[in-house]
């Protein structure tokens, strides 16, 4: 594949984007539905028996550790309620949709979910700054998804611009930039957009290594936070592929208010959570 000139390009001859499972979509419009009820969402979810799968695996999880074994999806439902068991849905769908044979790439992920989990938990944050805390984790679930899809499609050029890093001062963005002509960041982007995802998560997902490429200034600050979740993950030891590290403009930093010394905490806790990371990615 030559170089492209722009991401339509890159989706009308390379890339085909995956599409977001049914179940996913009914499952999202049943819980938005205020007529529906707990049992309509336990049938639709029960009707796709490797999604309920999954929700079942994930809810059971050691990143979950209820003390517990929840057996089915009407427990689940009642113990969660409906909101959560949706975000778990989505998240477990996302996890078959993504499998792409890269076991960094998905820890680098899944990892970075955790990361924002423990932002949310921590005192850092002012938390009337990012309204989507309960989505905190599908955020670093998504944050690299454009890098799983070009895993998939262009594992040759991917190994190119591993080596464009690793011998010039490039970063990773700016030799995606060099060798295919579109960033992970971009494509990510734009699976979020087809998916119908919310603006904010679009343009986190956009901006996350560059602020300036959010669409809308509202939404710097929770790209911001992406970023420092995406660092923290590197530093905890969850780089998406090995020897590969990142580097953190100050404006991001400057942008959430606190800075390198204050998420030692959370790096640790990180880097301690290996149960829970290794848990979810054998999904
Ligand atoms: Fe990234
Ligand atoms: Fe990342």
């Amino acid at each position: 594949m030559n170089r492209v000139t722009d991401i339509d390009t890159l989706l009308d001859e390379v890339v085909t984007l995956p599409s977001l499972p049914s179940t996913v979509i009914q499952i999202t419009n049943l819980v938005n539905d205020p007529d529906s009820s707990m049992a309509d969402i336990a049938k639709a979810i029960s009707g796709d028996p490797s999604i309920a799968l999954k929700t079942l695996r994930l809810v059971n999880s050691a990143y979950y550790a209820l003390p517990n074994k929840i057996t089915s999806v009407d427990h689940a439902l009642s113990m969660l309620g409906m909101k959560v068991v949706k975000n778990i849905v989505f998240t477990a769908s996302v996890f078959d949709t993504l499998q792409c044979g890269e076991d960094a790439l998905l820890k680098h992920n899944v990892a970075c979910g955790m990361a924002m989990q423990y932002l949310m938990d921590s005192d850092l944050l002012d938390k009337s700054k990012f309204e989507h805390q309960d989505e905190a984790f599908i955020y670093g679930l998504l944050h690299d998804v454009g890098k799983i899809i070009f895993a998939q499609h262009l594992s040759e050029q991917i190994g190119k611009v591993a080596d464009l890093c690793s011998k010039n001062p490039f970063t990773w963005t700016q030799a995606e930039k060099e060798i295919i002509g579109v960033t992970h960041s971009e494509v990510g982007a734009r699976l979020a957009e087809n998916w119908q995802l919310s603006p904010t998560l679009v343009a986190t997902i956009a901006g996350h290594h560059d602020l300036n490429e959010c669409t809308e200034s509202g939404h710097v600050m929770s790209a911001a936070i992406m970023g420092i979740a995406d660092y923290i993950t590197y530093q905890a030891g969850y780089p998406c592929s090995a020897g590969i590290s990142v580097s953190l403009d100050n404006i991001f930093w400057e942008t959430v208010g606190f800075d390198e010394s204050d998420v030692a905490d959370v790096i640790q806790k990180v880097a301690d959570s290996t149960d829970a990371i290794n848990d979810l990615v054998n999904l």
